[in-house]
Parts: structure tokens; sequence; C-alpha cells
């Protein structure tokens, strides 16, 4: 295989010197080149409901769990792009839980991905509507090219079990007080590490990785997952609404449990880079097929939106 055929082997992007910016530009543009074809045209009848699933789409957003998925099936051996119709299911996928997540009912949120959020652009009925279709497309989606336990454990990455069942205690904790570590955990673990974790899985199923691997990015996941959702808590507090492109200071606002309400700033960001070097650990034994791996770790703590 010639050298230059980067698109193919990452491992060789990195030898390159090509940077993790550039890696994660390249496999955005195709996860939107894919997601673009995937979805119904926002000319089609009833226009409203396709327009909002494209707006909050394209709005922007780093599609880190597309691009975690890629990087796993490329690791564990896959090649070409069968891998990206499940990895813009998992965009979906997302941006169904953000668009739900902003709603006045939730976090009531009027900005996301620097755009105003869709209830405030489509109203109400129409964001709820534009959640619930993505999901149900992404999951028609994955019913055709990924295999049934594939969907099968996207299903309980998001269900009761995970993203749902960790942002049904998101909102029951609002405003109370004595909020202990292990609910804290128990809400950033299914809210947000759950779908991360599944989405490397997912990727490194779709490949064929073996058992000895899939515990590898197992641990993996749960470790910047968490980290993840902890910088995400951070950059609430730290940053302005212009620089993450979503409400800033949303999170004290509504008296929500996040890391720094328990730990303080100094602590949590010490607690997320514990998880990442955990993380880049785990991966060790992979050898040059980790270092793409070391730096997606690097990249979640390190972001700055
Ligand atoms: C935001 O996710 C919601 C969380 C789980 C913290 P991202 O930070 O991945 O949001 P986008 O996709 O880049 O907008
Ligand atoms: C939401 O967590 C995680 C989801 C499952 C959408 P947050 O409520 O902290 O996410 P942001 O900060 O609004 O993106
Ligand atoms: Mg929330
Ligand atoms: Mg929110
Ligand atoms: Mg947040």
């Amino acid at each position: 295989m010639p050298l230059t055929n980067t698109r193919l082997n990452p491992w060789i992007c990195l030898k390159m010197k090509k940077t993790l910016e550039q890696y994660l530009r390249e496999k955005s543009s195709r996860v939107d080149a894919w997601l673009n074809r995937l979805l119904p045209v926002s000319t089609q009848y009833p226009v409203s409901i396709h327009k909002a699933m494209r707006y909050s789409l394209f709005a922007g957003g780093k599609r880190i769990r597309p691009a975690l998925s890629i990087a796993a099936f490329e690791a564990f051996g896959g090649r070409g792009e069968r891998i990206y119709p499940a990895a813009c299911a998992l965009e979906m996928l997302h941006t169904f839980s953000l668009i739900h997540d902003d709603l006045p009912c939730m976090d009531n949120d009027d900005f996301r991905r620097g755009k105003p959020t869709s209830h405030k652009v489509f109203g109400e009925a129409i964001a709820v509507l534009a959640g619930d279709a993505l999901c149900i497309h992404a999951f028609g989606i994955l019913g055709r090219y990924a295999a049934l336990p594939v969907v099968q454990e996207i299903g309980s990455a998001l269900g009761t079990a995970g993203m749902i069942g960790g942002q049904v205690v998101d909102i029951e904790s609002e405003g109370k007080k004595n909020i202990t570590e292990k609910t804290l955990r128990f809400i950033h673990t299914r809210k947000t590490e759950a779908f991360i974790t599944a989405s490397l899985r997912m990727g490194a199923v779709i490949a064929g990785a073996k058992a000895k691997d899939m515990a590898i990015i197992t641990r993996y996941g749960r470790a910047i997952g968490l980290a993840f959702q902890i910088i995400d808590d951070i950059l609430d507090i730290v940053s302005t609404t212009e620089q993450i492109g979503k409400d800033a200071g949303s999170d004290i606002e509504k008296g929500k449990a996040t890391y720094p309400a328990l730990f303080g700033l100094e602590k949590s960001n010490r607690k997320a880079r514990l998880l990442i070097a955990q993380a880049k650990k785990t991966v060790q034994p992979l050898g040059a097929r980790g270092s793409l791996f070391k730096e997606l770790a690097d990249f979640i703590v390190d972001r700055i939106n």
C-alpha cells in the first residue's frame, strides 16, 4: 500500500505528523457528507421536521462520537467507509439527546453549537419531534447497516440503564443539597460515559476486534467518557457562551449536580486528568495502534469547547 494512502491508515497519518486536529477535520467532513446522504432532504414534506433535523445536526459539533467509532474501527483492522452509516447514526442519536436536553422542561437553554436551540427556532413541538425523528432514523440506519448485537448495545447505552437513566437523575438532583459522589458518578457515567464507550465498542465490533482488544477499548472508553463530562462541567463555569457555543453558567443557575459543584474546579480538573492518564495507560498494550487513542484522550481534557 502506498504510504500516501493516509485515508486508509490512521497510524500512517500520525507517523506523517498529521495533527489530531487534521485527523478530526477529515473524519468530520466525511461524516457530514454521509449524514447529508442519509438524512431526508429538507424540502421533503412536511418540511418543518426535516429542516429541524438538519438544523441541529449541521449547526456544528465536534463529531467526537463518530470519530471515536471510526478510530476504533480502523485501529482493529477495519478499512474503507463501511463504518460511516453506523457512525452517522451515533451523531444523530447524540444530536437527538442535545435537542431534548435543551428543552424548557429540561435544561431550558437558548444556545447550542453556536446557534439558537431547536425549540427557539422551530417551537417546542417540532423540537421534540425532531429529536424523536433523529432517534428513530438512527435506529433504522443501525438496523440496516449493523448487526443486531450492535443495535442492542447502542439501545441499552441510551436507554434507562444508560443516557436516559442519567438524565433522569440529573433532572431529579437539580437544586438538591447533599448530592453524594456516588449519585454524581451515576449521573455522569450514565448520561455521557455509556454512549462514548458504546461508540468505541461499536467501531471495534464492526472491525471484528478480538475479546482482548474489546476489553481494552471498553476500559479506555469508561475513563475518557467520565473525563469528558467532568470537563464539560468545568467549561460551563470557566468559559463564555461564545467559546462553548452553548449557555455558559447554565449548571450553576439550575443548581445542577456537577463535579465542580461537589469538588471545586481544581479538584475536578485533577480528577479528569487522572482519568485521562489512566485511559492512556490502558491503551499502552496496543502499541503503535494506541497512539491515536492517546491523542484523543488528551484532546478531551484539553479542549476549549
Ligand atoms: C455535549 O456533547 C453534551 C455532553 C454529553 C457533555 P459534545 O461536547 O460532544 O457536543 P457537540 O457534539 O460537540 O456539540
Ligand atoms: C447532557 O449533559 C448530556 C446529554 C445526555 C445530552 P449537559 O446538560 O451537561 O450537556 P450540555 O452542557 O447541555 O451540552
Ligand atoms: Mg443536561
Ligand atoms: Mg444541558
Ligand atoms: Mg454541560
